[in-house]
């Protein structure tokens, strides 16, 4: 059976030039980069190849970037290692209701321990008003963290403009960019970013690596405590493999691949639009060039799902690390989608290996799922009623 991978915002396949550039360091270049050997040497160099690449992937130095083991890591670590450094300045961070789970419950961690922090909300199409951001600053305020794009939606925040009015109060201003990395050009100096979480698994590297930038002189504390890997920003010995991957990843991207997934995109949604009562969530203009995200009013989302993943196409209801929840969607919840339309929302995720054969593939299973699911709803609703 043909298999179609929809579900590239969760996780990528690995890119083959990742894993070519990976295996020396899984095999012959084994050492410990903190060795003062040859071989802890060559694996030094590697990873600071790597952070070179990745810096200027963003205009960041690479003394400015931390590998971590995950962008959960990255994000825990700006949240938390900028609110302790700066807590005797104040205790109030800003940030939204559609974050991804790391900056909540970060945040939700932080409450426990007397911050307080200001969830703000966003409009119907999941955009953060950055006068919001504006009003929310108090005396106290020391961080302002909104992700740059929306792992369910897609959205892609005016992070230009936020920055731009932290700079001007004096916050420090983090962004989740996890999702938009080298599909939305980011310059760290141009846009006055002070952190910036990044994720390899998003773009076609491995998975448990991810980095933050962290701009030169912001005031920040390590979370994980040991060694003095990565400036003391956090101990452990790296995965030279995984980083060398990461930064092969950011590599094989190019601006061919952005076009060509946008233009999947759209015309994905031109055609799902076609469908009866179906309807797109999130911005039509300020959206990741790979998301779609659909409700299919009256057909619930999971049963759905089912009926795709039976026959070969892989999708989800929103993020892979909330799909075991019950709860509608906080994000879809956020942008004022009712219950029933949040459970009846699926997310297509593409990536620079979908074609638009995968895509017509799908579309023509949806089609057909779509008509049986709504046939069987109309019969059960004559026999309920009757
Ligand atoms: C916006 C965003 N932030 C953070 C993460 C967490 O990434 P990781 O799986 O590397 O911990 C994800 C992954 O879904 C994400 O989409």
């Amino acid at each position: 059976m043909k298999q179609v991978y929809l579900d590239n915002a969760a996780t990528t396949m690995t890119d083959p030039v990742v894993v070519k550039a990976m295996l020396p360091y899984l095999t012959i270049s084994y050492g410990n980069p903190s060795s003062p050997h040859e071989l802890g040497k060559e694996a030094q160099d590697a990873i600071e190849n790597a952070r070179k690449i990745i810096a200027a992937k963003i205009n960041a130095k690479p003394e400015e970037i931390i590998f971590t083991g995950s962008a959960t890591e990255a994000d825990n670590l700006a949240v938390k290692g900028i609110a302790y450094a700066n807590k005797s300045k104040g205790r109030h961070i800003i940030t939204s209701k559609i974050e991804h789970k790391a900056i909540l419950e970060s945040c939700k961690a932080l409450e426990a321990e007397g911050f307080s922090v200001t969830y703000l909300g966003v409009s119907r199409e999941g955009l953060v008003n950055p006068q919001d951001v504006k009003k929310a600053i108090r005396k106290d305020t020391i961080l302002v963290s909104i992700m740059h794009a929306n792992n369910e939606i897609g959205t892609v925040q005016d992070i230009a403009a936020i920055g731009k009015l932290c700079k001007s109060a004096g916050i420090y201003f983090h962004t989740d960019a996890a999702q938009s990395f080298t599909k939305i050009p980011i310059d760290v100096r141009a846009i006055n970013i002070d952190a910036l979480t990044l994720s390899a698994h998003k773009i076609h590297g491995p998975k448990g690596i991810g980095a933050l930038y962290i701009k030169q002189g912001t005031k920040t504390h390590p979370i994980i405590h040991g060694g003095s890997q990565e400036s003391a920003m956090r101990a452990g010995t790296e995965h030279v493999a995984n980083i060398v991957g990461f930064a092969a990843a950011a590599n094989a991207s190019s601006q061919q691949d952005i076009r060509k997934m946008a233009m999947l995109r759209d015309y994905f949604t031109r055609e799902l639009l076609r469908l009866p009562k179906v309807t797109i969530n999130g911005s039509k203009i300020r959206r990741l060039c790979n998301n779609i995200n659909a409700a299919f009013h009256g057909i619930d989302a999971e049963t759905m799902l089912n009926h795709l993943n039976s026959r070969g196409i892989f999708a989800s209801s929103g993020s892979a690390c909330t799909a075991s929840e019950l709860e509608p969607s906080h994000v879809l919840k956020a942008i004022g989608l009712s219950d029933e339309a949040a459970n009846s929302s699926i997310r297509f995720s593409l990536s620079k290996f979908t074609t638009k054969h995968d895509i017509d593939y799908a579309i023509a299973l949806i089609r057909e799922i779509v008509s049986s699911l709504r046939s069987i709803n109309a019969v059960n609703k004559i026999y309920i009623s009757k």
